[in-house]
Formats: structure tokens, C-alpha cells, sequence
């Protein structure tokens, strides 16, 4: 039996996973829900108070609460309100982190299952990501996982059977297993353009941001937002525009808990032209909205060409009309409102002049 206890107490300590309140939420500042299968949350409680000092915290179970204050442990009647449904920005990173160093080459599953019983998974955010992580190891990766890392220390050779041999950075066969450039090591998936194939109208925006990253898809968070406000401002429905961007892979860095969009390279602007112009080739759209410079410089294929040299101006690329205006993120960054507010003009006036320009096409 107190073998039982101790294990259940050692679980708790491992797979108990605090969400953090947004900021200005006030105390408690971690909330936590846990499924103990036995009466073990006194025990584990004070192991958390010794490990997160002055945070603020609520461990909830079906059966009773822990609270810390930083300086006192207090027990209480259970919640009523279960699980909180909470955005934490430390969870994000937390999958992103997870998924980039799960291993593959490593997967045993019933050792896995072992160490970490399914039972605790619901209550784990990372384990929803095990299923994916599971049957991509099982569909190759488990193979070739660790070539590339195994394969770059000194002296060692690894061995591959020459079918599967293939260039570092040959061209890839889909965008997702696509290593062109060094971004996708860092970032959770490749965001492929979203839109109707026929679309009239293409947006093209610089790269994925850090909800763009976690959710596959273009423009989903607060520029975004601004997009669609300037879109509908100009009497376009987003679900009749291809929405994409110049590069695939989110680029960031940290700060702190955050991740931070960095400019992407020219170098790796260039390793994705490919991926856009396919985009291009495949949707011929007869109008390009550029939304700021990078996007601009892949859609002209002139790395030197600046926003400010061609702001409101009418460009051409063959027979498609390309239209050049401000990123929503550079318009969200603006801090005078003043200006912040005439380039969401420029921004709706380019887009209507796109949707003139669309109706007047005259191509089939
Ligand atoms: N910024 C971009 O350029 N693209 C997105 O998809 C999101 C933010």
C-alpha cells in the first residue's frame, strides 16, 4: 500500500501541469487540475510549495483544492468548476518544445506507456500530441530521425540504403518535410496558403506569427484580426481571397516565456520562392496584394525594393496587377494613432483598388 501511495504521489509531482492566468488575473497565479487515484494532494502540495516560492497557486482534484499564497498551504472543498479552459502562452512554447524533441528513433510505446499511464493524459496538454508524434515515427521517422544529428558527429558513419539517400537540401517532395532553409527546425509545421484555387484576389504576408505557427494556418491571430477588419472595410469576403505568405516556417526568437517574430532572411525569402510560386502558377490570380516588405520583395523577386519607394503605387508582375501596402503587424506596432490610423486607410484603399482591379479583369 505505501508503495501505491508513494507512486501516486511521485505521478502527481510529474504529470500535474499548471496553467498560468493572464497577467492582471490576480492570485492565484498557476492553476492546475489533477486526477489522483488515491488521496495524495496534501503530499504533493507541499512538494509544489517548496518548488514555485512566492507564485501563487491552485492544485484542484475531483475531491478537494490546495492553495499557496507564496507563503502559506491551505486545503479547501473541491471546485465546482473542474478543468479551466485557459490560453497559456508557457503551454504553447511548452508543445512546441515537446514536439521538437520527441524522439522517434527512440519510441517504445509500451515503455512510454509505462513510465506515463494513459490515465494521466487527458489532464496533460502535450499528450495530444502523442497519437501524431506515434504515427509519424511509424511511418518513417523512427528510421531516419537521427541520421542528420548522429551523422554530424566526428567519425561516425551512418549507414542508409541508397534508395533512401537524398541531398541535404534537395528540393522537397510537400511543403512540410520541406528543409530548404534552417526554419523548420524551430517551428511546429509549415503554414500552407488557405484559399479558393481560383481566387481573383492573392494576399501575400511575410511568414507565419506564433498562433499562425501552432495552428497551420495564415493570418489567424491579432494582424490577422486587423486583416480581416480591413478586408471587410473593403467589401471583400476573406473566404473569396487566397491568403498566404512569402515563407512557411514561423521564425523567432525567445524572450522570456514569449516567442519573438524575427525578420526572416533574405536567404531563406529565396529558399521559399519556390513554395510561393507554385502558389502563383497554380492560382494565376489576376491581383497580389503584398502586405509589407518581405512579401513584396518574393512576389517582385527584387530583394532591394523597398516599401516606402513604392507605397501606393500600382505595380505589375507579367499580366498580374501587384498592389503593395503596409503589414497589419507593422500597423498594429504603430504607437501614434494618427498614423497608426492612415495606414489602415492605405491598407483598405490598396485592397479596394485590388478588388477594382479584379472586377475589371478581363482575362476569361
Ligand atoms: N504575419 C504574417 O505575415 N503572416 C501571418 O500569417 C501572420 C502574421
Amino acid at each position: 500500500m505505501l508503495k501505491t501511495i508513494g507512486r501516486e504521489i511521485h505521478k502527481m509531482h510529474a504529470f500535474l501541469r499548471f496553467r498560468e492566468r493572464p497577467e492582471g488575473a490576480g492570485d492565484p497565479r498557476f492553476v492546475a487540475w489533477f486526477e489522483p487515484a488515491h488521496d495524495v494532494l496534501p503530499q504533493a502540495a507541499s512538494h509544489f510549495a517548496r518548488r514555485m516560492g512566492y507564485a501563487s497557486w491552485l492544485i484542484a482534484t475531483p475531491e478537494a483544492t490546495a492553495a499557496w499564497d507564496g507563503k502559506r498551504l491551505q486545503f479547501g472543498p473541491p471546485s465546482a468548476q473542474g478543468p479551466l479552459d485557459i490560453d497559456d502562452a508557457g503551454e504553447r512554447l511548452w508543445l512546441t518544445y515537446y514536439r521538437s524533441t520527441f524522439n522517434p528513433a527512440r519510441l517504445n510505446t509500451q515503455v512510454m506507456e509505462l513510465n506515463m499511464p494513459v490515465r494521466y493524459w487527458k489532464n496533460m496538454p502535450e499528450a495530444r500530441l502523442i497519437p501524431e508524434l506515434i504515427s509519424h515515427a511509424a511511418a518513417g521517422a523512427q528510421r531516419t530521425a537521427q541520421t542528420e544529428t548522429v551523422g554530424a558527429r566526428r567519425g561516425v558513419a551512418v549507414q542508409i540504403r541508397a534508395e533512401e539517400a537524398q541531398p541535404q537540401r534537395a528540393a522537397a517532395h510537400a511543403l512540410e518535410s520541406c528543409r530548404r532553409c534552417n526554419l523548420w527546425c524551430h517551428a511546429t509545421q509549415a503554414v500552407p496558403g488557405v484559399g479558393p484555387k481560383q481566387a481573383r484576389i492573392m494576399l501575400v504576408g511575410e511568414q507565419p506569427g506564433d498562433q499562425e505557427d501552432l495552428a497551420g494556418l495564415p493570418f489567424v491571430g491579432p494582424a490577422g484580426q486587423l486583416l480581416d477588419r480591413a478586408l471587410a472595410q473593403a467589401g471583400i469576403g476573406r473566404e473569396t481571397v487566397y491568403v498566404t505568405n512569402a515563407v512557411k516556417h514561423f521564425k523567432w526568437e525567445p524572450r522570456g516565456k514569449r516567442r519573438l517574430h524575427k525578420t526572416p532572411a533574405q536567404l531563406e525569402i529565396d529558399a521559399c520562392m519556390t513554395w510561393l510560386e507554385q502558389e502563383i502558377a497554380e492560382c494565376d490570380p489576376v491581383v497580389i496584394v503584398t502586405l509589407g516588405s518581405t512579401a513584396l520583395k518574393s512576389v517582385m523577386h527584387a530583394p532591394r525594393i523597398t516599401m516606402q519607394a513604392v507605397a501606393g503605387t500600382i505595380l505589375r508582375r507579367g499580366s498580374c496587377m501587384v498592389v503593395p501596402t503596409w503589414h497589419p503587424s507593422f500597423i498594429l506596432r504603430t504607437a501614434d494613432r494618427a498614423r497608426q490610423q492612415s495606414a489602415f486607410d492605405d491598407l483598405v484603399e490598396a485592397l479596394q483598388n485590388a478588388r477594382d482591379g479584379a472586377i475589371q479583369d478581363d482575362r476569361s
